[in-house]
């Protein structure tokens, strides 16, 4: 895994829109895997400012993103529906049409996540996708069990995804318990994968998933046998990786 430590937040979310950018440039039908959270805001916001100022163009990417709460609708303003088309594709010249975010009103959840992954397949894979993390080294809503998923599903948060999140929330009874999520196997097949982590809130967990070894209780180690991860933090959360 390839690490680039950024002074800061600014930094570390410029850096990753340039590889992005760049990226789009050399293969402006790409196929892009998005996240959300708290962490992406920033690089998005510099992903509208490149677009705006013709670096950037968006016409003919399609994107998949990893993961929807169960229960919320597209128009509910925690949705992660609304999440993108606020922070992202409503500023941008995509086509709408091209976006895929789960569904998490759908009424047959196994259909949905079979469609999902099928979707992902019939357009070719995702070339480049963005991670965030979860404290408790979750990716999408991967979160750490016995045994991971590859497929798109439907999962149960914990505890501490529920507490974290619950800042974007009124109150923590409103967030959802549920989610639908892109599985392991669907995170892996990228081609290549771009994680983005910021501030001390993350220290830990990013020095675990570079200490080598791999565990299901903190899925995001598995991307340690990926051939193509670069992890991009702020040197706050880089404070704990061991020096070689
Ligand atoms: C949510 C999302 C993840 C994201 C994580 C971290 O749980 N499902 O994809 O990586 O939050 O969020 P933040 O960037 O706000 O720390």
């Amino acid at each position: 895994m390839n690490i680039i430590i950024e002074k800061n937040y600014e930094a570390m979310s410029k850096k990753a829109a340039e590889i992005f950018s760049e990226f789009i440039e050399n293969k402006p039908d790409c196929i892009l895997g998005l996240a959300t959270g708290g962490t992406p805001v920033e690089m998005y916001k510099n992903l509208i400012r490149m677009n705006k100022e013709g670096k950037v163009d968006f016409s003919k990417v399609n994107s998949i993103n990893l993961d929807e709460y169960r229960g919320l609708s597209g128009d509910h303003d925690q949705s992660y529906r609304y999440f993108m088309n606020t922070n992202l594709f409503n500023n941008i010249n995509i086509n709408k049409a091209n976006t895929f975010v789960p569904n998490g009103l759908a009424k047959d959840i196994e259909e949905e996540c079979k469609n999902y992954d099928e979707r992902i397949e019939q357009i070719g894979g995702i070339d480049l996708q963005l991670l965030g993390i979860g404290n408790n080294g979750h990716i999408g809503f991967n979160e750490p069990a016995e045994f991971l998923n590859t497929k798109t599903h439907l999962t149960h948060l914990t505890e501490d995804t529920i507490q974290s999140n619950a800042r974007f929330f009124d109150k923590i009874e409103d967030v959802p318990t549920e989610a639908i999520t892109m599985g392991l196997g669907g995170i892996m097949k990228a081609k290549r994968i771009v994680l983005i982590a910021s501030g001390e809130g993350k220290a830990n967990i990013i020095s675990k998933i570079l200490e080598g070894k791999i565990t299901t209780d903190i899925p995001a180690t598995l991307l340690q046998v990926h051939p193509d991860v670069t992890i991009i933090v702020d040197e706050a959360a880089a404070k704990l990786i061991k020096q070689p």
